[in-house]
């Protein structure tokens, strides 16, 4: 059936087209383009009735299983525009296989990724007046799946929904690269192992609503997540992977079951090695970066995701204690590395990873 997939394609009438937003206070995610692409899966005909068409309402039934029982995935990815007025895609193929794994864990169908990729290439191509062109902006690419079959009972559904909408957007938060003050929860925790936190279910960010409010209030962006069983093993930071520059080590925690295998994540490991940096994925405690910080080991401190892209951590709040990183400071690496991967996002450089289309 992937095999016969074809693409209608519908246009939106010109006198329809919405004005594009005012590139210089964008934020994250407020806006939309005049064009999104969805398709259907039913178990008797798969994937079927794909097409690129106007922004508009998705008809859903108050009973469809997703309203009910969360069965959802959704990725991020991007598109930028080159000093060359050339349109790029950093990785996407990448995040429609992490799709398939998350699908695979919420017992949702996969994506024939080579068509979803051809398909998304089409529907960023019609919007591409919509991608901004200042720097740290980009069309953000939500792809969704959500199980539409109106049915209560908890099981799988028989019917999907599968869609992508686009985003111009500044950069994730507010303030741009600069650095976060983090609230280290030793009360709430995101993910467990053998749960979902390693897939990207729509529910995981839900669940995190009431700590990162809580930090918020206490003056910080965003939660540093511990580890569910001891609340003592570093996880991720906001909605994002963390590293850590300890001495000479990149230092970040190793896939374990509930943290997310992060696109940008990945990135930043292979970039650092390729400059000949040690990059250590291992457990790494509270305790040993508050201690790195004590001693004056604890170098930098960041963030990856593809929302943020590298977002330097200034200072780590700990039952009521403040630590300061790099006296509040992005550090070298970090900053090296942000610029390394806007550059090749923005197909400013050679790419030798083959990232970049
Ligand atoms: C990303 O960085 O890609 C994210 O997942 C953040 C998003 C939930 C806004």
């Amino acid at each position: 059936m992937w095999e016969d997939l074809e693409v209608a394609v519908e246009k939106i009438a010109p006198d329809k087209m919405k004005p594009k937003p005012p590139e210089d206070n964008l934020g994250f995610g407020a806006y939309f383009t005049d064009h999104m692409f969805v398709m259907t899966w039913s178990r008797e005909q798969g994937w079927h009735d794909a097409r690129i068409c106007p922004y508009q309402d998705l008809k859903m039934d108050p009973a469809a299983r997703v309203f009910h029982y969360g069965q959802a995935i959704f990725e991020g990815t991007k598109a930028y525009l080159g000093k060359d007025g050339q349109v790029y895609l950093f990785r996407a193929a990448d995040n429609f296989e992490r799709m398939n794994d998350s699908a695979l864990r919420m017992c949702m169908p996969r994506l024939p990724v080579d068509k979803v990729v051809k398909a998304l290439k089409a529907l960023v191509y019609l919007d591409r007046e919509w991608i901004p062109s200042g720097d740290g902006a980009s069309l953000y690419i939500r792809p969704t799946m959500i199980a539409a079959e109106p049915a209560l009972g908890v099981s799988p559904s028989s019917k999907y929904y599968f869609y992508i909408i686009l985003s111009p957007v500044g950069s994730y938060y507010g303030q741009g690269f600069t650095p976060t003050r983090i609230y280290v929860s030793d009360e709430y925790v995101r993910a467990v192992k053998g749960g979902v936190g390693a897939a990207k279910v729509s529910g995981n960010y839900g669940a995190s609503l009431l700590m990162s409010e809580n930090a918020k209030k206490a003056g910080c962006n965003q939660v540093l997540w511990l580890d569910a069983c001891e609340h003592k093993y570093v996880e991720e930071v906001g909605t994002s992977n963390i590293f850590f520059v300890i001495g000479d080590q990149l230092i970040t925690p190793s896939l374990s079951g509930s943290i997310l295998p992060g696109i940008t994540r990945d990135s930043v490991i292979k970039i650092a090695e390729s400059w000949g940096v040690e990059v250590v994925e291992r457990k790494i405690s509270i305790d040993e970066v508050l201690g790195a910080s004590n001693s004056g080991s604890l170098k930098e401190a960041f963030g990856t995701g593809t929302a943020a892209v590298i977002s330097p951590v200034g200072e780590l709040l700990y039952k009521n204690t403040s630590y300061l990183i790099n006296n509040g400071r992005p550090g070298e690496l970090s900053s090296r590395l942000y610029k390394e991967i806007c550059e090749l996002q923005n197909g400013y450089r050679e790419d030798p990873f083959k990232w970049v289309v």
